[in-house]
């Protein structure tokens, strides 16, 4: 069972992937759960606030230490075992083998992900951060959209999660920067586009040579 709980303002952005199709199938299955913290929760006076201008001057707001300390508090003292993940575009480039990893962890595996969001977060949260990760060099509003892709990434990879045994193993990049070799399905003839020839020969061997010989093509 791999478990995330997700610390966002906007628990309704990150929901509906959640609940949709594999990453639901998955908590169907008993192999991944979902979990929200609302930072508002944790938010300072009145209006519950989460966010600062910054000291030495400068545009936007920054998130606070006090409400995402509180908040990741509040879940480490269920599971002191969790770990934070903050996507940040200055963390460490997410990519197939990160991925791996996470889904090969110990067998109860409890990643917190932070979801920052305004012009950015006070240094000191990271403090408490165990992974910091980026997503590619471009800057995004928060950090919902990675905390997606890093799950669908990781909850993919979990045996038992997709359909086929063995899909997730000889898919795209499933070894690290392998692509996967170009397939087709019916019709054979599509407005004159028809299926390599050798695809319908029932020769394994040969359609392995091909498949070899044409995996890895950037398009
Ligand atoms: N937050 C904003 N931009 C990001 C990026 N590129 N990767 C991860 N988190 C981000």
């Amino acid at each position: 069972m791999i478990k995330f709980t997700i610390i966002t303002l906007f628990q309704e952005a990150l929901e509906p992937y959640l609940k949709t199709s594999m990453m639901w199938k998955a908590t169907e299955k008993g192999l991944a759960e979902y979990n929200f913290v609302n930072l508002r929760e944790f938010g300072l006076g009145p209006h519950r606030s989460v966010d600062d201008t910054p000291y030495g001057g400068g545009d936007g707001m920054l998130l606070r230490c006090e409400p995402v300390f509180t908040a990741i508090e509040s879940v480490k003292d269920k599971d002191p075992t969790a770990k934070v993940i903050i996507p940040t575009p200055v963390g460490k480039t997410w990519n197939q083998e990160m991925a791996r990893n996470f889904a090969s962890e110990v067998k109860n595996v409890h990643y917190i992900i932070l979801c920052p969001h305004y012009e950015g977060y006070d240094e000191r949260i990271l403090s408490i951060v165990d992974y910091k990760i980026s997503l590619g060099k471009y800057v995004l509003t928060g950090g919902e959209l990675p905390a997606l892709i890093i799950i669908d990434s990781v909850v993919r990879l979990i045996p038992g999660v997709l359909g086929g045994e063995k899909s997730a193993e000889i898919e795209s990049f499933s070894d690290g920067d392998n692509l996967e070799y170009p397939q087709y399905t019916k019709p054979y003839d599509f407005r004159g586009m028809t299926v390599p020839d050798i695809l319908l020969s029932g020769n394994h061997g040969e359609i392995a040579k091909w498949r070899a010989e044409h995996s890895g093509k950037v398009i």
